[in-house]
């Protein structure tokens, strides 16, 4: 089952980290920060990243969980993950910026890294509904 390690972006930025630090998850994995912030998570096959969450228990932000708002934004730093038609990011977020919609968002590679939460970044603040 892919796994991924996950790491919210409230945390890093108490942290007073960047989401494009290059050692992000080697800090984040030596900051003895709560399960919540920092962990891994097994995601089944057809299961979007959201609900793997949410079976774990997480309460992961949302709102649409249809692509078409943005509340549960991540910033892709490592593997790949597929979106099923999305309305809300443009290609330059998508391609240069890596976000991704965990709301309809599988894991593409065995071994993915997100930062979760990434509605609160600047240009994602003004999509979220
Ligand atoms: S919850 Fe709206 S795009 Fe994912």
């Amino acid at each position: 089952m892919p796994t991924v390690e996950y790491l919210n972006y409230e945390a890093l930025d108490d942290q007073g980290w960047s989401v494009d630090d290059d050692d992000l998850f080697e800090k984040a994995a030596d900051a003895g920060l709560d399960e919540e912030d920092y962990g891994t998570l097994e995601v089944a096959e057809g299961e979007y990243i959201l609900e793997a969450a949410e079976a774990q228990g997480y309460d992961w932000p949302f709102s649409c969980r249809a692509g078409a708002c943005a509340n549960c934004a991540s910033v892709l730093k490592e593997g790949e993950i597929e979106m099923d038609m999305q309305q809300i990011l443009s290609d330059e977020e998508v391609e240069e910026r890596q976000v991704r919609l965990t709301c309809i968002g599988h894991p593409a590679a065995e071994e993915v890294r997100i930062v979760y939460n990434a509605k609160h970044l600047d240009y994602l603040q003004d999509r979220v509904i």
